[in-house]
C-alpha cells in the first residue's frame, strides 16, 4: 500500500517544468502612515500567497517590495507634524518593514526609494529616456500657490474631476474613477496647502508624450493574456476615450524626490510615479547585484505586479510606456489588481483614522497572524469592493478555524497519541470509504493550484478549507474513538487515513496560513523541502511515522474582544474627527493684500471689561463697559451665544478703537472687540498674554 515518493513525484514534475524567471512585486507603500488591512487585502496578502505557492512548486521566483518615500503624501505628512520628510519616511519605513515581517509577508527584499541604489537607478533610467528623445521639455503653465510660495502638483491640489465629477480629485489622479489627470484639468482647483485658489505660472518640465505612445500601449495590452476584466477594461477605456491619452509631466517643481539629472532642471525632482515603479527594479538590484537582469529583461522574465485598483493606470499605462521607451526591459505579464476593502461598512481611511492597523493587530492578537490572514483572504475584494467586519472575523475564527481545521487536527493528534503512542499505523486493508477519502484528498492540490494561478485566492482558500472539512467528515463517519474498543486495528487504519488528510492540509495551507502550516509540519514530522506536489499523493505521512507533540492551532475569540475592537475603532475615529481649530482656518483663502498704511491706520489697544450685560430682546448681543486706558466706553458685541456676561467681567480684550461708532439695537457701540473664530464656529477672546495693561497699544 505504501507509495514510493520518488517515483510518483517525478510524474508531477513533468509538464510544468519551466525556466521562467518570475518577478513578483507588491505596490511600494507610501511611507506616510502604517499598514492597514486594506493594504493587506489589496496586494500584500495575494502576492504573498502567490509567491509561497510558486516557491513550493519549485519555480524560480523573486518577491520584492519597499517603501515609496517620495511624493507629496510624504511632505504633507511632514508638514502636518512639523517634522522633516526624512523623519517621516524613517519612521514608517521601519514600522512597515517590521510589521510585514511579523505578519509573514515573505519578501525576498524590502527596500526603500531613498536608497542610493534607487536614486542612481532612477536617474540612469531618466537619462536613457532623455538620450532616446523619449522625454520632451516643455514650458507650460502650472499652478502655483502664492501664499505657500510653491508650485502645486499631485496631492497638493484638489478639485473636481473633469471625467466623473467627484469633488476631491487630486492633481494627478482621481481616485474615484481611477483616471490620471494633469493638475490643469481640475475644475475649481484648490491648494491643499493654504486653501487658496492657485494661479498659473510658467515653468519647464519634462513630459512623456503618451498621446504618441497609445498605439504601442494598445499592442502591449492586446498581447496580454488572462488579465482580470476590471483591469483590462479600465485600460481600454482610457485608450479609447474621446481625447485619448495626454502627455504627462514626469518632473515636478518640488524639493522632495529624486533630483532630475538634466541640465536646466536644477531644483526639480522626478514625479513620484516616475521613480516609484523603477523602485521594483532597484530593489531587485539590491537583492541580486549580479543576476537581477534575468528577472527584468528578455523573454524569460515573467513580471507580475500586485496592486490595488487606484494604481492601475500607473502600472498598466505609464510604467509600461516608460519601459517601452527605455527598450531594454520586459513588460509586465500580469497586473492582478484588487478592488477596495471597506471596514464595518465605511471606506478605510488613513486620514480619518478609520482602519485596523497591522501593528496594532499584532499587539492585540499576539501569535494570531493567521487568523487575520484567513479572514482577509476569505473576504478579499477580488472582483468588487468588499467589507471587513469584526463579526465576520470572529465567526470565521470560531467556526472555521477553531471548529473546522483546529478540531480536525486536534482529533487526529490526540487519538493517535492516546491509542498508538503517536505512531501512524501502517494499514493492511483499506475500505472503500478510505479509498474514496484518499482519492478525494488528492484532488485538492491541483484544484487549489488552478485557482491560485488564476488569482482567485478566495476560491483557493475555500478549497483548502475543504480538505479540513473532508477530514472532519471522514472522522465523523469512521468514529475511530468508538471503533477502537472492538477493533483497534481498524481505528489505526482510520487514523492513518485522517493523518494523510492532515498532511494534505499541511501542504495546501502553507501559502495562506504559513505559521499554522509550519505547526502542522512539525506535528507530522514533515521535513523541510516539502513540495506542493506532495498534496497529490495518497501517502504523505508514511506508516511508522512518530508524530510530534500536539500543539494548539487556534483558540476561540470572545464577544468582548470584538466589542473592544469596535470601540477602539470608534474612539480613534472620533479622536481624529476634524478638529476644526487650526485646520479650517488654514483652509480659508487669504484675503486681498492691504497696504502698510492701511494696517497702521488701525488703532488697536488692550482693554479690560469692567461691566457686562445682556441686551434686552437681542439673544446674541452683550453690552460691555470697557476700560481702554484712554477712556471707558460702551461696546456691543454679538457673542452672547458663546460667553455669559459673568465670565467676561475682568477679562483683558483686544479693542479696535477707531471703528466709527454705530447703533446696534438702540445702543451706540464705540469700537469692536476682536475674537478668534475656530472652524467649527467657536469663539475665543484675543487676550494678551503676559498681563499687558489697559491701554497698551497693539501693532
Ligand atoms: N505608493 C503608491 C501607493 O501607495 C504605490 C506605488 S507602487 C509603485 O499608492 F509602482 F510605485 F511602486
Ligand atoms: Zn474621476
Amino acid at each position: 500500500m505504501r507509495i514510493i515518493f520518488a517515483v510518483s513525484f517525478k510524474r508531477y514534475q513533468k509538464g510544468m517544468s519551466t525556466n521562467k524567471k518570475i518577478m513578483v512585486t507588491a505596490a511600494l507603500p507610501y511611507a506616510n502612515g502604517p499598514i492597514h488591512i486594506g493594504h493587506l487585502a489589496g496586494c500584500y496578502l495575494p502576492s504573498d500567497i502567490y509567491v509561497r505557492y510558486l516557491r513550493m512548486r519549485g519555480r524560480d521566483v523573486k518577491f520584492v517590495c519597499g517603501s515609496d518615500e517620495h511624493g507629496v503624501p510624504i511632505t504633507i505628512k511632514a508638514k502636518k507634524e512639523g517634522i522633516t520628510p526624512q523623519d517621516v519616511v524613517d519612521r514608517y519605513n521601519a514600522m512597515m518593514k517590521g510589521a510585514f515581517e511579523e505578519f509573514g509577508i515573505s519578501f525576498d527584499h524590502y527596500s526603500r526609494t531613498s536608497s542610493p541604489q534607487h536614486h542612481k537607478n532612477a536617474q540612469e533610467f531618466f537619462k536613457t529616456l532623455m538620450d532616446k528623445g523619449a522625454l520632451v521639455a516643455k514650458e507650460t503653465q502650472q499652478y502655483f500657490d502664492p501664499e505657500a510660495g510653491q508650485f502645486l502638483a499631485d496631492r497638493y491640489i484638489t478639485g473636481e474631476c473633469p471625467k466623473c465629477h467627484a469633488a476631491d480629485a487630486y492633481g494627478d489622479q482621481c481616485e474615484s474613477c481611477g483616471t490620471s489627470l494633469n493638475a490643469t484639468d481640475l475644475i475649481q482647483p484648490k491648494s491643499t496647502l493654504s486653501g487658496a485658489t492657485p494661479e498659473l505660472r510658467n515653468t519647464t518640465n519634462w513630459f512623456l508624450p503618451l498621446d504618441e505612445l497609445s498605439e504601442d500601449l494598445r499592442a502591449f495590452l492586446e498581447s496580454r493574456e488572462g488579465w482580470k476584466p476590471n483591469v483590462m477594461g479600465q485600460c481600454m477605456s482610457w485608450l479609447n476615450a474621446g481625447d485619448g491619452l495626454q502627455p504627462r509631466a514626469m518632473t515636478r517643481d518640488l524639493d522632495w524626490g529624486v533630483p532630475v539629472p538634466v541640465e536646466g532642471a536644477e531644483g526639480k525632482v522626478m514625479y513620484v510615479w516616475f521613480d516609484a515603479p523603477i523602485g521594483y527594479i532597484s530593489s531587485t538590484q539590491e537583492l541580486l547585484p549580479n543576476d537581477w537582469e534575468e528577472y527584468w529583461k528578455g523573454d524569460n522574465a515573467e513580471i507580475v505586479h500586485f496592486i490595488g485598483k487606484d494604481n492601475i493606470v500607473f502600472h498598466c499605462i505609464i510604467f509600461p510606456a516608460m519601459l517601452q521607451q527605455h527598450g531594454e526591459y520586459a513588460l509586465p505579464t500580469q497586473v492582478p489588481a484588487n478592488e477596495f476593502l471597506n471596514l464595518e461598512g465605511r471606506k478605510l481611511s488613513t486620514s480619518k483614522n478609520w482602519a485596523v492597523w497591522l501593528h496594532e493587530y499584532l499587539q492585540d492578537f499576539p501569535g494570531q497572524q493567521d487568523v487575520l490572514r484567513y479572514a482577509l483572504t476569505a473576504t478579499m475584494p477580488e472582483t468588487k469592493d468588499n467589507d471587513f467586519t469584526w463579526a465576520d472575523f470572529q465567526q470565521r475564527n470560531n467556526s472555521e478555524l477553531v471548529a473546522g481545521l483546529g478540531n480536525f487536527v486536534n482529533r487526529v493528534m490526540v487519538l493517535t497519541h492516546k491509542y498508538f503512542g503517536g505512531v501512524v499505523q501502517q494499514p493492511n486493508v483499506l475500505t472503500d470509504a478510505d479509498r474514496e477519502a484518499l482519492a478525494a484528498m488528492t484532488q485538492y492540490g491541483r484544484r487549489i493550484a488552478k485557482s491560485i494561478e488564476a488569482f482567485k485566492f478566495r476560491e483557493a482558500l475555500n478549497e483548502a478549507m475543504n480538505v479540513a472539512r473532508l477530514g472532519n467528515k471522514y472522522l465523523q463517519e469512521q468514529e475511530p474513538w468508538k471503533v477502537y474498543k472492538q477493533d483497534p486495528e481498524r481505528a489505526g487504519v482510520a487514523l492513518f487515513v485522517a493523518t494523510q488528510i492532515m498532511g494534505a492540509a499541511a501542504i495546501v495551507f502553507e501559502p495562506f496560513l504559513p505559521s499554522t502550516a509550519a505547526k502542522l509540519r512539525n506535528m507530522l514530522g514533515l521535513s523541510e523541502g516539502f513540495r506542493w506536489e506532495y498534496a497529490n499523493e495518497e501517502t504523505i505521512i508514511p506508516g511508522g511515522t512518530q508524530l510530534g507533540e500536539s500543539t494548539l492551532l487556534f483558540s476561540k475569540i470572545e464577544d468582548e474582544q470584538m466589542e473592544a475592537q469596535r470601540q477602539k475603532l470608534e474612539a480613534a475615529a472620533a479622536a481624529n474627527a476634524p478638529q476644526t481649530t487650526t485646520e479650517s482656518i488654514k483652509h480659508m483663502p487669504q484675503k486681498e493684500d492691504i497696504s502698510f498704511d492701511q494696517f497702521m491706520a488701525m488703532d488697536l489697544r488692550v482693554g479690560t471689561i469692567l461691566e457686562a450685560e445682556r441686551v434686552p430682546k437681542a439673544d446674541r448681543l452683550l453690552k460691555f463697559l470697557v476700560d481702554t486706558g484712554l477712556d471707558q466706553r460702551t461696546i456691543v458685541s454679538g457673542i452672547a451665544e458663546h460667553f455669559s456676561p459673568e465670565e467676561m467681567v475682568g477679562k483683558k480684550v483686544t479693542v479696535l478703537m477707531n471703528l466709527p461708532p454705530r447703533k446696534i439695537r438702540g445702543v451706540e457701540s464705540q469700537g469692536m472687540l476682536l475674537m478668534a473664530e475656530d472652524g467649527d464656529g467657536k469663539l475665543r477672546l484675543m487676550s494678551p498674554e503676559g498681563g499687558a495693561d489697559s491701554g497698551a497699544i497693539i501693532g
